[in-house]
C-alpha cells in the first residue's frame, strides 16, 4: 500500500491512552462478570419517545432525500432559538450550521479558524477528541492546566502565558467533561478580556448546557465577544440523542458562511428524517428538563453517599455527567486505583490521569447509571478506600 498521509496518520498517536481500564472491565462484563460500569459517558436510556416517533413518522412521509448543506431551514431556525436562550445573544439562522454531532461541530470550528502551523490554547482536563482535532488540521496546541484545589476553574493569567506569537485560539469546555466543572462568570469573562486584548477565537464547547445546574452562562454572551465566540452545541447530551449525531456550530454570520462548506464536502448535509426529528425535539424541547432533573438526581445521590468518607474529597462536579473525585489521600497513582478498585469492588472507573495532568490523583465517575447502582457503586467505592488504606498502612 502506498503510504496515509502523515494528517491522517497523526490523529491518533499509537500507544497507551489511557482507556485501558475500560475496555478491560467492558470484556469482563460482557464475559458475564458483575460489574458496574462508570467509566463511559452516554446515556444509559433511551432517546425520549416523541423525539423517536417524529422519525419514524418523517421516515414514513418519505423524508429520504438530500437536505440543505447547512441543515434544513427550520432545523437552522430552532438551533437558532435553542442558541439564543443558551447564549442570552440574539441569534438566526445564519449564524448557526448544522453538523452531525458536537463532534463535527469542533472540528469544523478547528478548521476554520487555524491554518497548518497554527497555534490554540487547549484548558485542561479536556475531552478526549481535542488533541486529535487539532493534529487533523495541522495545528500546534499547548495545554493549560487548571488546578484541581481550584475546583478546576481556569486561570486567564496561565492562559496568556501559554500564548505565542501565532496563538488563534483558545479552547474551553463547560460544563467540563471529564471534571463536572462549571466555569464561573468571573473566571469566563478573564478569559473573554483576553481574547479580545490579543484578538484570539474563543471555541467555546457547551455540548453540556442543559446539565449545569445553575442557568447556562456563555462566553458568546460576554461583551466584545460574539465576533469572536464559535460555540460548540450538540443534542447529544442536552436531548439524549447522542447515536443520532446532531449538532451545530453558532458563530458570525460570515464564518458560518464559509464552514457550511465544510459540510460540501465531508457530509453533504445530515439526514433528512433525522433532522426532521431533530426539529420536532428542538421545537418541543423534548426530554430537556427530565434528563437535566435525572442528572442532578443522580449527582447528588452519588455525591450523599459519598459524604463522611474524609479520604475521597469532590472536586468540580457541579455539572455535566461526571463527578471527579481527588484519591490522593488514599493512592498517589490514579491508574493503580483504578485497577485495584475494579479487581476488589467490580466497579469501572477513568483514572483522571487519562485526560491530562491536571486531573492525575483522581477518578472520573459517569453518572449514566441509575440512582441505586450509583449508590451502591459509592458504598463499593468508599469500603474499598477504607480497606486499601488500611492494607498500605
Ligand atoms: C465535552 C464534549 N464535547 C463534545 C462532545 C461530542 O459530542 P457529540 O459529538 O456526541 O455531540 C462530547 C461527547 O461526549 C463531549 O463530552
Amino acid at each position: 500500500m502506498p503510504n496515509a498521509s502523515s494528517r491522517i496518520r497523526g490523529i491518533l498517536p499509537s500507544g497507551k491512552d489511557g482507556w485501558e481500564v475500560h475496555f478491560t472491565a467492558h470484556a469482563r462484563k460482557e464475559a458475564g462478570e458483575d460489574i458496574i460500569m462508570l467509566s463511559v459517558g452516554d446515556h444509559d436510556f433511551p432517546t425520549p419517545a416523541e423525539t423517536v416517533e417524529a422519525c419514524v413518522t418523517a421516515l414514513r412521509e418519505g423524508h429520504h432525500h438530500y437536505t440543505e448543506l447547512a441543515g434544513l431551514p427550520r432545523l437552522r431556525a430552532a438551533m437558532a432559538k435553542i442558541s439564543t436562550r443558551a447564549t442570552g445573544v440574539a441569534t438566526g439562522p445564519e449564524d448557526v450550521v448544522a453538523t452531525p454531532g458536537g463532534q463535527a461541530a469542533l472540528y469544523a470550528a478547528v478548521q476554520g479558524v487555524l491554518d497548518p502551523g497554527d497555534h490554540a490554547v487547549v484548558v485542561a482536563p479536556y475531552y478526549a477528541t481535542y488533541p486529535g482535532t487539532f493534529r487533523a488540521a495541522g495545528a500546534d496546541f499547548s495545554v493549560v492546566e487548571t488546578e484541581a484545589r481550584n475546583g478546576f476553574q481556569p486561570d486567564a493569567e496561565a492562559v496568556r502565558a501559554a500564548l505565542r506569537a501565532n496563538t488563534r485560539a483558545v479552547l474551553i469546555n463547560s460544563p467540563n467533561n471529564p471534571t463536572g466543572a462549571v466555569y464561573t462568570r468571573r473566571s469566563l469573562e478573564a478569559l473573554a478580556a483576553l481574547c479580545v486584548e490579543r484578538d484570539l477565537w474563543l471555541l467555546s464547547d457547551e455540548v453540556y448546557w442543559t446539565l449545569g445546574g445553575e442557568a447556562h452562562l456563555s462566553p458568546r454572551a460576554l461583551p466584545g465577544m460574539v465576533e469572536r465566540t464559535l460555540v460548540i452545541n450538540s443534542m447529544s447530551k442536552s436531548h439524549g440523542m447522542t447515536g443520532w449525531r446532531l449538532g451545530w456550530l453558532t458563530g458570525p454570520a460570515s464564518f458560518i458562511a464559509l464552514a457550511i462548506g465544510l459540510n460540501l464536502v465531508t457530509t453533504y448535509g445530515l439526514t433528512d428524517f433525522v433532522s426532521r426529528a431533530a426539529i420536532e425535539a428542538l421545537e418541543n424541547d423534548y426530554g430537556v428538563a427530565e434528563i437535566a432533573a435525572r442528572y442532578a438526581a443522580r449527582r447528588t445521590a452519588f455525591l450523599d453517599a459519598l459524604r463522611g468518607q474524609n479520604d475521597l474529597v469532590v472536586r468540580g462536579s457541579e455539572g455535566g455527567i461526571y463527578a471527579m473525585v481527588d484519591i490522593r489521600a488514599v493512592e498517589a497513582h490514579c491508574e493503580k486505583f483504578a485497577w485495584a478498585l475494579l479487581d476488589a469492588e467490580k466497579v469501572a472507573v477513568m483514572p483522571g490521569a487519562s485526560f491530562g495532568d491536571a486531573a492525575k490523583g483522581h477518578i472520573r465517575i459517569s453518572l449514566c447509571q441509575p440512582e441505586p447502582v450509583l449508590r451502591e457503586a459509592a458504598a463499593r467505592l468508599r469500603r474499598f478506600a477504607s480497606e486499601y488504606k488500611k492494607k498500605v498502612a
